[in-house]
């Protein structure tokens, strides 16, 4: 079933029949069947949708479309974007500046969003893109607006990213932010709890799971130099953010798109983590469930785990049902910090 955004596009689908246009970040890869026009792209910042696209060179996953419109041929131009509003709206401008760069002038940027996300301040949002902007649909608690694009802009991811010093205890790291990546510019003190608690003796194979900007391996990398780095995240932004981080700081990793362990394929003595859950109507832990169900296959013998969560999250009874030994390293008066050994 599709999406109620998607469900939103689907009944103005005249709109996207002719010409060739490119969406961003659709929760699901079924809207690309659900319309007939086959010259509509995607531009994916989250591997799990990416993965279940057809894999050709019309699906992209990445932090940004790669375009500059100062030398990009107008044939290779879009007539028209579509952007599924995001979570910040930082986000959203960010990718509203990197559409109008792959927008013809002359074409337009719908975004499409649930009315609590935040989208009924669409106006704002393009100020910088066009002034003329208009709502062409209201329904499924969602709304679809049209900007129309008459000039034509440039794009440089440069632009977005931004360095921030962090300091835990002795350790200083520098560290890579782009709109939408997890707790932009700051520590989130969960985050915090789990590198002052980083182990004095750290060896071998290190995964940082769900590694956002890859704080947790910075400090971890930096405090232990011979470890052998691995970091992995769903989001394209994190892997962009990731990769920076670890430049900034001299630091060697491999950093791996995959939807929960998926694309993660080798064994590690340790897995350290601030693992996501979503809060909305309903607090959703299912990818960080499945997660300690399976981590320890990724996990050598004696290998240990390092989670840390919000106190009322139920992972003590899920982590003790896959792995044998668990206790509590730390707490704040919001989390705790797990240890746990295959
Ligand atoms: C709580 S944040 C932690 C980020 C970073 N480790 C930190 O401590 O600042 C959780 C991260 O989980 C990632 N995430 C969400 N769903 C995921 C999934 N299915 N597989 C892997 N990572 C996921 C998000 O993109 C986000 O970067």
């Amino acid at each position: 079933m599709l999406s109620p955004t998607s469900q939103v596009l689907v009944r103005n689908k005249e709109i996207f029949e002719q010409g060739k246009w490119i969406f961003v970040n659709p929760p699901e890869a079924d809207i690309f069947s659900a319309l007939s026009n086959s010259e509509i792209f995607g531009f994916h910042q989250f591997y799990d949708v990416f993965q279940q696209c057809p894999k050709n060179d019309k699906h992209v996953f990445s932090a940004h479309y790669p375009v500059t419109q100062a030398n990009t041929p107008n044939s290779d131009l879009f007539d028209g974007a579509v952007i599924y509003m995001p979570k910040s709206k930082e986000q959203a401008a960010f990718l509203i500046a990197n559409m109008a760069a792959c927008v013809k002038s002359g074409g337009n940027i719908y975004l499409v969003g649930e009315n609590k996300s935040g989208i009924k301040s669409a106006d704002k949002l393009f100020t910088n893109i066009s002034q003329r902007v208009n709502k062409i649909d209201s329904a499924r608690h969602c709304s679809l607006f049209c900007a129309l694009i008459e000039q034509s802009f440039t794009f440089d991811v440069e632009k977005f990213v931004q360095y921030k010093e962090i300091q835990v205890k002795d350790t200083l790291c520098k560290i890579a932010f782009l709109p939408g990546i997890f707790n932009a510019g700051a520590l989130d003190p969960a985050t915090q709890l789990l590198i002052e608690n980083l182990p004095e003796k750290l060896t071998g194979r290190v995964l940082d799971f769900a590694c956002g900007s890859g704080v947790i391996g910075c400090f971890a990398a930096k405090n232990h130099p011979d470890i052998i780095l691995t970091l992995s995240d769903v989001s394209a932004i994190a892997i962009f953010c990731s990769q920076r981080s670890l430049a900034a700081n001299n630091l060697k990793g491999t950093v791996v798109a995959s939807n929960g362990l998926s694309e993660v394929n080798h064994k590690f003595d340790a897995v350290l983590t601030n693992p996501p859950f979503h809060t909305g109507i309903k607090t959703d832990y299912s990818v960080t469930d499945k997660f300690i169900k399976e981590v320890k296959f990724a996990l050598l013998p004696k290998g240990t785990l390092m989670l840390v969560a919000n106190r009322f999250l139920p992972y003590p009874d899920i982590i003790k049902g896959s792995l044998p030994m668990l206790s509590t390293l730390a707490q704040t008066s919001k989390f705790n910090l797990y240890r746990a050994q295959k």
